[in-house]
């Protein structure tokens, strides 16, 4: 099979897995019928303290409201309520340490317990409704409680990934004003531990008035760790003083849950607000639709990291809110040795497997041998996240790991969506290998021209023409603004089509022949680069900071196995020109990982004499681009001078 028509293939659902699937065709009907009692019928699978009688107000639009006369707690719909009905002893988490061995299973009961002692220590600390609190954990089930916790009293959590450096840390703290900060001594990477707690030191004490009280620390891996008296306590510690009782108080359904920063086109990271009733709802709805969940025999896992939304919505709250039993994983595939997920798939009998594109690319360079070794017999599901998956790289997931029976479900959706919004239902669709098919029931989109026109999806123009894709109506899960900047938010998402009152953030997509939609990447200035969104006003502000630098342009650049990757040109000072150009690339790939993260690191850096700019003085990324892609170059008729590139490809 080639790569050139993925768009004729077609992998329908076994009749078997149709017969069983949660999900049937009536699901569309019931959502065309009455879109917002559809919605209300999904949100009443949750535990309503006061029940709500409005769906959706718009009238603020884009500010939406959802459910807004009802009242709900979280973290009790995640927790408490499968205890109440009798499932206490349901695993929860089957968490599985990055060292061989070190792994230890969690009832629903027992995670009550560390949740409501965890919701007591906030509440003695100080921290309550509205405040914020920034996580920066590995992937531990501390982290999990920690999330809980915060929902449980009504403070809103801010997930930093433990990968970002200090300064990333700093930057958030000091956006969201996080009152405290729950973190862990070190982590496990590769076999080894490392600090993390002084990573919080160095963020908080570059801080001018630092809004932090308190700093909670888990032990995970006992190394040496510095800790400041009257602000840093031991969570073991604290836990052990407070009581397992603790009564949650319900919410207002709009009340925010959540910040999580991503990054934008400019150079400032925004923190996405996601409120309670909604997101709950549409994050349950789809990961019990969606992935086909049997709380009573599915175990679920996806391979994501809490600090990015799929961890929120796709191993917190959404499995959570539906009772199921998942794996928690620590570390990362090659650890210690390229077995480890399938010896976690087959140790665990894991049926439903989540994870994104590049791990299935490093998968295919290891080859299929390497997981034949295995038994994936358990696996009934298969999912992909995070950017566009190519179609050889579906077939192979299919094939191998899923022994050409799963279905395999290609969801999109983004940070700000807070669920999946486009993806195959896996007892009704037709899979095609690299689309995510079709708008989930209750859900809206369109691929529209630049005039809001939706392109045509007849079969005979299936393929040809791209557009942008936009959601037209509101939904549950949709973020409610960008963290004190409501301007902003009304700019980024809703400027675009703001006449026809759209959503559009960023991606551009097609029709297929039946109608289907393929996402075809951001067509912004933000990047994707193994899953992870980066913008490049990130990485250039990065670079400028060292002060060797004068000038510099980043682009995504198409990348065999990272999807994209970062290529930076760079103009230096006089005084670092004499230099030698490999140190001071070391040292500015240096600079972008204690900037942002290791994960933001250039693949290249070129110094060069000039940047290619129009007359009004923008570099022309596309051009850029088109260097870093080894391509003939476009049209370079907006140049201010038509040069620059035999000088830059001179220096390359
Ligand atoms: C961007 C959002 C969704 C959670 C993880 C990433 C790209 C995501 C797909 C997909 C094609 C995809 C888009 C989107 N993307 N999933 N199935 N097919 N592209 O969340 O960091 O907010 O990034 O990821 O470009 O806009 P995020």
């Amino acid at each position: 099979m080639s790569d050139e028509q993925p768009e004729l293939e077609s992998y329908p659902p076994s009749p078997e897995f149709a017969a069983n699937a949660n999900a049937t065709a009536a699901l569309y009907d019931e959502a065309e019928a009455d879109r917002l009692a559809f919605w209300a019928a999904q949100a009443n699978r949750l535990h309503w303290a006061t029940p709500f009688t409005e769906v959706l107000d718009w009238s603020g639009a884009p500010f939406a409201k959802w459910f807004g006369d009802g009242k709900l707690n979280v973290a009790y719909n995640c927790v408490d309520r499968h205890v109440e009905a009798g499932n206490g002893d349901r695993v929860a988490l089957h968490w599985e340490g990055e060292p061989v061995g070190d792994a230890r299973s969690i009832t629903y009961a027992e995670l009550k317990d560390e949740v409501c002692r965890a919701a007591n220590a906030l509440t003695d600390l100080g921290v309550g409704k509205g405040d914020r609190v920034a996580i920066y954990m590995p992937m531990i089930p501390e982290a999990v409680v920690a999330m809980l916790a915060c929902a449980r009293v009504g403070a809103l959590h801010s997930v930093v990934f433990a990968g970002y450096s200090a300064a990333a840390l700093r930057a958030r703290i000091e956006d969201a004003e996080a009152k405290m900060v729950i973190t862990s001594d070190g982590q496990y990477r590769r076999g080894a531990a490392a600090p993390l707690k002084p990573g919080v030191d160095e963020a908080l004490s570059g801080m001018g008035d630092c809004p932090v009280r308190n700093v909670l620390v888990v032990r995970r891996t006992g190394i040496d760790t510095p800790m400041t008296e009257g602000r840093d306590l031991w969570w073991d510690e604290v836990m052990n003083t407070v009581s397992n009782e603790h009564t949650p108080e319900a919410f207002e359904s709009e009340h925010p849950l959540f910040l999580l920063y991503t990054s934008g086109t400019t150079g400032k990271p925004k923190g996405v607000v996601h409120t309670s009733g909604g997101y709950l709802t549409q994050s349950a709805y789809t990961h019990f639709n969606v992935f086909d969940l049997k709380p009573e025999t599915d175990v679920y896992w996806c391979t994501a990291d809490i600090g990015w939304v799929t961890g929120h919505t796709y191993i917190v709250y959404g499995p959570l809110a539906n009772g199921a039993t998942q794996v928690l994983y620590e570390g990362t595939p090659a650890s210690p040795d390229e077995h480890r997920h399938f010896q976690v798939i087959d140790k665990y009998k894991v049926t439903i497997y989540y994870t994104a594109p590049t791990v299935i690319r490093t998968f295919m360079r290891w080859g299929r041998e390497l997981v034949r070794e295995h038994d994936l017999s358990s696996l009934r599901l298969l999912g992909s996240v995070g950017e566009p998956i190519n179609p050889e790289a579906w077939r192979w997931y299919r094939h191998v790991m899923g022994k050409d029976q799963t279905p395999v479900v290609d969801t999109w959706w983004q940070t700000e969506t807070g669920a999946i919004m486009i993806s195959p239902l896996p007892g009704v669709t037709d899979c095609k290998p690299g689309s995510a098919m079709r708008p989930l029931p209750g859900i809206s989109a369109k691929i529209v021209d630049d005039d809001g026109n939706e392109l045509q999806p007849a079969p005979e123009f299936g393929g040809e023409a791209t557009g942008y894709l936009v959601l037209d109506k509101p939904w549950p899960s949709m973020l409610r603004g960008v963290w004190g900047d409501p301007e902003r938010f009304k700019e980024t998402y809703w400027s675009r089509f703001a006449e026809q009152g759209w959503y559009f953030a960023g991606d551009g997509a097609r029709y297929g022949s039946d109608g289907e939609v393929w996402v075809l990447g951001r067509i912004d200035d933000v990047m994707n680069v193994s899953g992870h969104r980066i913008s490049t006003a990130e990485v250039e502000s990065a670079l400028v900071g060292h002060a060797g630098v004068a000038e510099a342009a980043v682009v995504g650049a198409t990348d065999a196995h990272t999807g994209q990757a970062i290529c930076a040109f760079v103009i230096l000072k006089e005084h670092a020109a004499a230099q030698s150009t490999e140190d001071m690339v070391h040292e500015l790939r240096a600079e972008v990982a204690r900037e942002i993260s290791p994960i933001a690191k250039p693949r290249e850096i070129h110094v060069v004499p000039e940047l290619p700019k129009t007359r009004s003085g923008k570099i022309m990324r596309r051009l850029l681009r088109d260097v870093a892609e080894g391509r003939e170059l476009g049209d370079t008729s907006t140049l201010l001078d038509p040069k620059v590139f035999e000088a830059i490809r001179a220096a390359k």
